[in-house]
């Protein structure tokens, strides 16, 4: 079961990143273009929230209860949290900047029902995104990093 939730998890970044970069390139075409927002472009918006949210619920039960869960395992004996890599990043790092990212990504999709004009919307929910992206691109735990570096897809 743990493992199965882990593999979703984490082939969930790539719906993410591929909603996020569509709801980015919708947002400032629309608001480039003045073009009115339509149901297409809150869809986007829509399904972006959604595959946030999941891998939230999903991350925050592994940040608890998985296999390097708080209340699951423990740091190496003599380590303090924030002087080990692995620990800190899984523990602190990851999550937060995560959580962060989702509640822009919740910001960015609440501007579909903000009363406001069509291009202010656009235009505050690109940036939104936009800076949703770049701490998504930044706390995920690509194969290059060190220590912390989980492969692409899982178990390749
Ligand atoms: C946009 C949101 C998120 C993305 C794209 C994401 C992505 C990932 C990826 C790619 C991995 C590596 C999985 C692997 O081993 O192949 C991972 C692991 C992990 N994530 Fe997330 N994550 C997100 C949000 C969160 C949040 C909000 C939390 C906690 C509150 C969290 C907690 C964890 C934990 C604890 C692991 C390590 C699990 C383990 O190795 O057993 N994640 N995440």
């Amino acid at each position: 079961m743990d493992s199965v939730l882990l593999v979703v998890h984490s082939l969930m970044r790539w719906v993410i990143l591929v909603l996020l970069i569509l709801s980015i390139s919708k947002s400032y075409a629309g608001w480039k273009t003045k073009k009115p927002f339509g149901p297409g472009d809150r869809k986007t918006w829509l399904f972006t929230l959604i595959a946030a949210h999941i891998t939230l619920l999903i991350g925050l039960y592994q940040v608890c209860f998985g296999r390097f869960g708080i209340f699951t395992s423990s740091l190496p004996e003599g380590t303090k949290l924030m002087k080990d890599s692995f620990y800190r990043f899984y523990w602190v790092e990851h999550p937060v900047g995560m959580i962060i990212a989702i509640a822009l990504i919740t910001m960015g999709y609440g501007m579909a029902k903000k009363a406001v004009a069509d291009e202010t919307k656009f235009k505050k929910a690109f940036w939104y995104f936009l800076i949703a992206l770049i701490l998504v691109l930044a706390s995920i735990p690509w194969p290059f990093r060190h220590i912390i570096g989980r492969p692409l897809i899982p178990g390749m």
